[in-house]
């Protein structure tokens, strides 16, 4: 499933490519995210154009609305959206803690209720394991319990329990899924702030002997410091062998951060949700288009960036967009900052095979956090 062909000896990061059941990934990889089967205002094509092969769907949306009957009807999530690439979903472990009013975990599985109606629903470890074969996921991942920072040791201690037992469950419904379904399921580290929690999950979640890892519950509200300590202390305990991943990170220094420690795969709605904000990536840090400062800006957002969009349109009617509230705004820096990241991943794995990452890290983030407009 993954083949590793370069290191960069003066760290652990590597890239290859990931064998997925709908065609090959370049990792280290960004997946954009499509929550509800669509990676927001920028068509599939456009996604596909600028070289992405794997983009996230969450089991958590797509299960409330349009629901596991419609989906089903069309033959799954790639018939129904037309996206044919690869698309990981999410289990909604995380969701169902984020965005859902009211959730009760029990051994059995999670209560929630909808944060669309209101109506009580429950996922458990075998139900989230079926959604997502209907769905036709390439990439599964084990329903599990995300926690926030400051929790106590013990609370922490009880919620990784938890994860592992689900995780087991998982993959044995994982195993019994119907036999023209090849995707991989993946098991998700928690064990909050604390080292010996994350070294006890990730030894139980390896035990299993999932395809994949994921490390789950960073990036939800600590320091960049703490991020940076728990992401390498965590990363050190995952096999060569396996596919990478670290949940919810999107921002560059986090995913340099991230390769830097053997990861090979990261998702995050950032990129796509500051775009919608009119917040646009550029080498020297992030744009904001509705400033003042660029109302008579002829410049495109990045000016050595090759996007469609930095080809044809200045800062000025950029900001004039967000400004008028026209639906083209959005659209447009959307799809800047996708391509931008593309671009920057390729450069990422460029930087690795010629053994200068990180060389390539301190060039990048000495430019990228200098100014911010
Ligand atoms: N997305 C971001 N963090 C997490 C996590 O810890 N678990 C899951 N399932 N999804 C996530
Ligand atoms: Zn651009």
């Amino acid at each position: 499933m993954i083949d590793i062909k370069y290191r960069d000896p003066s760290c652990r990061g590597r890239g290859g490519i990931l064998h997925l059941p709908h065609g090959d990934v370049e990792i280290p990889a960004f997946m954009p995210v499509g929550t509800n089967g669509t990676v927001k205002a920028v068509k599939h094509d456009s996604v596909a154009d600028m070289g992405y092969t794997l983009i996230l769907g969450n089991t958590y949306h797509l299960y409330l609305r349009p629901g596991m009957e419609v989906i089903k009807a069309a033959g799954g999530l790639h018939e129904f959206s037309g996206w044919k690439h690869n698309i990981l979903t999410d289990s909604g472990g995380f969701q169902v803690f984020s965005l859902a009013p009211f959730r009760k975990i029990r051994e059995e599985g999670v209560r929630f209720r909808s944060h669309i109606d209101g109506a009580y629903h429950e996922f458990t470890p075998e139900k989230v394991v079926e959604i997502q074969e209907t769905l036709g996921s390439d990439i599964q991942m084990a329903l599990d319990i995300c926690t926030e920072p400051g929790i106590s040791h013990k609370d922490a201690l009880k919620a990784l329990e938890i994860t592992t037992r689900w995780a087991s469950r998982a993959k044995k419904r994982w195993e019994n899924c119907r036999d023209d379904y090849e995707g991989k399921l993946f098991g998700i580290i928690q064990g909050n702030f604390y080292e010996d929690l994350r070294k006890r999950s990730a030894e139980e979640i390896l035990e299993l002997d999932t395809p994949g890892i994921a490390i789950g519950g960073l990036s939800v509200g600590e320091s960049p410091q703490m991020f940076r300590d728990y992401l390498h202390y965590t990363s050190q305990f995952l096999p060569e062998d396996k596919p990478r991943y670290v949940m919810g990170i999107g921002t560059p220094d986090y995913m340099l951060e991230a390769v830097e420690a053997g990861i090979d795969m990261f998702d995050c709605v950032y990129p796509t949700r500051i775009a919608r904000n009119g917040t646009c990536f550029t080498l020297d840090g992030n744009l904001a288009l509705k400033n003042e400062q660029f109302r008579l800006d002829q410049q495109p957002i990045e000016p050595s960036c090759t996007c469609p969009v930095c080809q044809q349109y200045s800062r000025s009617y950029l900001r004039h967009l967000f400004k008028a509230k026209e639906i083209l705004g959005p659209m447009l820096v959307t799809e800047h900052n996708l391509h931008f990241l593309y671009q920057f991943m390729a450069e990422v794995r460029l930087s690795l095979k010629e053994g200068r990452f990180l060389q390539y890290k301190k060039s990048f983030l000495d430019r990228f956090s200098k100014r911010t407009f």
